[in-house]
């Protein structure tokens, strides 16, 4: 192993969330918010390093590197050819997705989403006094699917302005296929629905599982959708706040761009994120990437593994890509509330309860952020095997 994901970071000393929430026990293991335990990719360091030594902040353009890397990235990956002025920076996804909602939708209108779904998502709607219509995931065989025939008969009934799109999907794991995104499509294009795709999680991938940006799905995803991209959740560093949205259609970016400069986003230009950003779309992280993803699949198959031979009462269901497992506790004796609070009293592991961070679907699941080091991992399994057969 090249890069150094078995060391060990002073998390509750870098005054991480996931760590070093108030009121948690001293040995807590933090597996919940969605960040990795991992240094970077050197090529960050060696792109931030001369900005700090000239140690100047004035207001930045994004330079001509940025555009190149962003177009090439996206033409390298997905073959997806887009041009540098479909492009544009905000400092966060949800942001930009609260951004969407405000300008693609008025307050009043209904909002369709795949539930389970991500509370911050949820909260963007409702700030933004819209109402989210919910099109709940099918479990089916471990394995969640769209609800095609529920989503098209919610939109008939509903009417509503927007579609969130969550690809990869929070928390379920799913990462949509050409074929998936094509019926969504095809259905929102049908009845006039717009879409605003949220696609952070799509940098991690296992096995066969490949990314479709929502542009590169056909030219009628082109006309009506907004694709919301951030390299945070792959290369951790969602303290470099960016996301890159790009916007093809030339009527809904006029509508984008008016509101970009309203909020003067063309000059909240983050110079420690441009530089790292057009580092990572360079390519100089991608050594890196692999060998992460190496590293999180072993994780994933040692938790997997690690339930099968001691028979836990826990249902996996197996992530697509990203870093995070959704489990149905529903079997576990342990009811299905306040999954959360188990977990912190009995085994000293602080992860997501379902129910509460992804609505009413999450009832009896909980979900675990396995960017962790092993040795980490080892410690959070045991602890939580001997939770569970105290039962
Ligand atoms: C689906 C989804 N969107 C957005 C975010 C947060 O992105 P940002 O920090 O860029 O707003 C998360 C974080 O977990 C997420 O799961």
């Amino acid at each position: 192993m090249k890069y150094e994901f078995d060391r060990t970071l002073d998390h509750r000393k870098n005054y991480s969330y996931r760590w070093g929430m108030p009121g948690m026990p001293e040995d807590v293991i933090g597996m919940g918010t969605a960040d990795l335990d991992f240094t970077c990719a050197p090529c960050i360091r060696e792109a931030l390093v001369p900005i700090a030594t000239e140690n100047c902040y004035n207001y930045r353009q994004h330079t001509p590197e940025y555009y190149d890397a962003v177009v090439g990235w996206y033409k390298k990956n997905y073959n997806l050819q887009i041009e540098p002025e479909w492009l544009s920076n905000v400092p966060s996804t949800i942001g930009a997705v609260r951004m969407a909602l405000g300008i693609y939708a008025k307050p009043g209108d209904a909002v369709i989403v795949q539930t389970p779904v991500f509370s911050p998502l949820r909260w963007a709607v409702e700030g933004a006094d819209q109402t989210l219509i919910s099109n709940p995931m099918k479990p089916v065989n471990g394995h969640y699917e769209i609800d095609f025939d529920d989503f098209e008969e919610k939109i008939r009934k509903y009417h509503p302005s927007l579609y969130l799109l969550v690809n990869p999907h929070n928390p379920t794991g799913r990462v949509f296929t050409k074929e998936e995104l094509e019926r969504l499509v095809e259905i929102c294009y049908r009845y006039n629905v717009r879409i605003v795709s949220d696609e952070v999680h799509c940098l991690i991938l296992y096995g066969d599982n490949r990314h479709i940006p929502i542009l590169a799905v056909n030219q009628k995803a082109q006309e009506i959708s907004v694709q919301i991209v951030s390299l945070s959740k792959g290369y951790n560093i969602m303290s470099l706040p960016h996301a890159i949205i790009t916007v093809a259609d030339p009527q809904m970016r006029q509508a984008w761009m008016r509101q970009i400069q309203a909020y003067s986003f063309g000059y909240a230009v983050n110079s420690f994120a441009i530089a790292a950003v057009t580092s990572i779309m360079k390519g100089e992280a991608d050594e890196w990437m692999q060998e992460l993803t190496g590293y999180l699949y072993n994780n994933l198959q040692e938790i997997l593994k690690y339930i099968r031979d001691n028979n836990l009462p826990l249902v996996p269901y197996v992530p697509e890509g990203s870093f995070l497992l959704w489990l149905d506790c529903s079997k576990a004796g342990i009811g299905t509330e306040n999954l959360g609070r188990f977990f912190m009293e009995k085994a000293h592991i602080d992860l997501d309860d379902g129910e509460e961070n992804f609505g009413s679907e999450g009832k009896g699941y909980i979900r675990i952020n396995f960017a962790v080091t092993n040795k980490v991992l080892k410690e959070a399994l045991e602890r939580i095997r001997a939770a569970l057969s105290e039962v």
